[in-house]
């Protein structure tokens, strides 16, 4: 089952060559942990041998004032001395539609009309979005996938259209109103901006995609209009105030048959899904319908403002397993896009728009996201790196190589940028960019196959074979975020000392942590880091002694990374954004109670955890505040 549900998927047998030798110097440099010397000093200096200590304050000066809490196997979630973190929005918690508020049972036997008007499950990429400073807004957030096991009463021992209807609308994001009350955040109930955007939601495709014959369907033959979005992991934000919200594993929905074809199969298509879906929902068999699978792995965009606002996927901005979209501007108000794609081997993009952000919000950039020019990363020996433009007829993106149009290479992005001879990467996750320096970091969450027979070897920006731990790459940009040359180091190799193995030690100045995900530069520059080891390895191997996922703060100043938060049994920590005032921190938390095998028991759903009710687990959106009302991470 564990196979099945591979969040590591690893599909890329091209042979674009691996750049760098096992000779290349700087490489050695970097497993030496020499990392500011192999860059040409854009950043501030970072640690220069690997060591750690246990969790305690101010070792560093800096910008951390928190005692740092300890790794943690306790049910529950931990934070330092001084603050608080209490429970805002669970999963199957009505979302504040009015005249529809479904309350959650405690046994699932909600429906799947009623699922639809609740927090779906696996809370992961949030924003919010103000509506009175930092006292009131919106929260956007996304429902990355389902524990059918959870979900409902009896799991999956029998299988129906209702369960396939309400797994779907277990999926997707929820936008709801919160307001800081005297009796602490809560949700606004009814609320008129309340949503659920599930798998069913009807979308607009919009970009070079839209209307291309990979594209069109029985149920759509003009290829504009699409139902739904799924596993929605990381997410991003606009300056003109939308949502992004990602498609990541969507393959793990379609089922092949017995004779997918190439495409399908360099996208990692499967003949079983975990989800089956295709039993009862005939658009998720490929045999029948090969193109729904074209419609998915796309940014789409959402006007959380308005709930009646059709949510449209941005195809400029290429397919991928799209981990997020970090928005950020270039000197001449263009918007600049980062993008990972999580799956072994697979790429780090940027889209830059042609257009200029316009003042007057959504309304006045409805189209920006729909031109522009898409580049993929190559990261080179000696810190530098280039953006390799991905446009129809430049280079070997031929029309007699598949790509006589720009929806040729959007939708085929992962085969163009093989061609074009990109970097592949240790899974990249999410990306953010320091407000401060618009220095950008990315985590590369591991790669236990890096290096295997067969495989692709290491590289200066991916140093370690079998690399369970990860890391988090950093660049810089020559001089404007729409540049197509950059500078890059790695902020941190993560890793365990105690680990005898050399290349599991990495070049943690603090905390311990490994497999980072999601990760996040506030206003302060400090960078939040949060950790998704699978449940099938945490606390065990490499693992043995890190505990729970967690999350922990950054400062670039001094290198130092701090433990901050540990959460409950068998989730990860992802999804994390502030109020403006940086005095209340949302966080999610994903799958508590998720065993190894990524699906619950229906006849023990409380094995692993019981978090947070004391009962069946549930993903949820936390609130953390310091007592005193102080700004978060002081
Ligand atoms: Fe959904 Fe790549 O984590
Ligand atoms: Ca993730
Ligand atoms: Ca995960
Ligand atoms: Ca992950």
């Amino acid at each position: 089952m564990a196979k099945d549900f591979s969040l590591m998927e690893d599909s890329n047998r091209s042979s674009n060559p691996s750049i760098h030798s096992l000779s290349d110097p700087a490489r050695r440099r970097v497993l030496q942990g020499g990392l500011a010397a192999a860059v040409s000093g854009l950043f501030a200096p970072l640690a220069s041998l690997a060591q750690t200590a246990p969790a305690a304050p101010m070792r560093y000066s800096g910008k951390l004032g928190f005692v740092g809490v300890s790794v943690a196997t306790t049910d529950t979630v931990n934070v330092p001395m001084g603050y608080t973190a209490e429970v805002l929005y669970r999963w199957g918690d009505a979302v504040g539609i009015a005249g529809n508020l479904p309350t959650y049972k405690p046994d699932a036997s909600n429906t799947a009309a009623e699922q639809a008007a609740q927090a779906g499950m696996h809370h992961d990429g949030i924003h919010f979005f103000p509506l009175d400073g930092s006292k009131r807004g919106l929260l956007a957030m996304n429902h990355e996938y389902v524990d059918d096991g959870l979900l409902h009463t009896d799991g999956m021992r029998t299988w129906s259209a209702e369960k396939v209807a309400k797994s779907q609308a277990a999926h997707g994001v929820s936008v709801i109103e919160v307001a800081q009350t005297a009796q602490g955040w809560q949700v606004v109930r009814p609320s008129r901006y309340a949503r659920r955007i599930t798998a069913t939601t009807p979308m607009r495709i919009a970009g070079p995609a839209a209307g291309h014959a990979m594209m069109r369907t029985a149920a759509d033959p003009e290829g504009t209009r699409v139902l739904g979005t799924m596993n929605n992991c990381a997410h991003g934000f606009t300056p003109w105030g939308t949502y992004l919200t990602c498609e990541e594993n969507f393959i793990n929905y379609f089922a092949t048959g017995d004779n997918p074809d190439a495409h399908a199969r360099r996208w990692g298509a499967r003949k079983e899904t975990p989800y089956r879906w295709a039993e009862f929902d005939e658009r998720f068999d490929m045999t029948r319908h090969p193109n729904e699978f074209n419609r998915f792995g796309w940014v789409v965009e959402i006007d959380p403002m308005d709930p009646t606002s059709t949510p449209i996927k941005r195809t400029a901005l290429g397919r991928a397993a799209h981990e997020g979209a970090t928005v950020t501007t270039s000197k001449d108000g263009r918007a600049v896009v980062y993008m990972g794609e999580d799956a072994r081997f697979e790429y780090i993009y940027k889209f830059v728009s042609r257009d200029r952000i316009r003042p007057g919000g959504a309304a006045a950039n409805r189209d920006l996201l729909d031109h522009g020019t898409l580049y993929v990363a190559r990261f080179d020996a000696g810190g530098r790196g280039e953006w390799i433009e991905l446009a129809a007829g430049r280079g070997p993106l031929t029309a007699a190589a598949g790509f006589a149009t720009q929806g040729d290479v959007v939708i085929k992005a992962r085969q163009a940028s093989d061609l074009v001879g990109a970097t592949k990467m240790d899974r990249p996750e999410w990306i953010a960019v320091d407000p401060n320096t618009a220095e950008v970091y990315c985590t590369l969450t591991n790669n236990s196959e890096r290096g295997r027979e067969n495989r692709p070897g290491v590289d200066a920006a991916n140093p370690r074979a079998d690399n369970t731990f990860g890391a988090i790459i950093r660049w810089k940009e020559d001089g404007d975020t729409a540049a197509t040359r950059f500078a890059w180091d790695h902020f941190v190799l993560a890793g365990d000392p105690a680990n005898t193995a050399a290349n599991k030690q990495g070049t943690i100045r603090g905390d311990v942590f490994g497999s980072p995900d999601g990760i996040w530069v506030d206003s302060r520059s400090i960078v939040w880091i949060q950790t998704d080891v699978s449940t099938s390895t945490l606390n065990r191997g490499d693992y043995a002694r890190i505990g729970n996922n967690m999350m922990l703060a950054a400062d670039p100043s001094t290198g130092e990374i701090r433990r901050f938060l540990t959460g409950p049994n068998g989730c990860e920590i992802t999804g994390v954004i502030t109020t403006p005032d940086l005095r209340t921190m949302f966080v999610n938390i994903q799958h508590p109670g998720e065993p190894g095998s990524e699906r619950s028991d229906p006849d023990r759903p409380t094995a692993v955890s019981t978090w947070p009710d004391g009962a069946r687990p549930r993903s949820a959106t936390i609130v953390i505040r310091k007592n005193d009302g102080g700004i978060i991470g002081t």
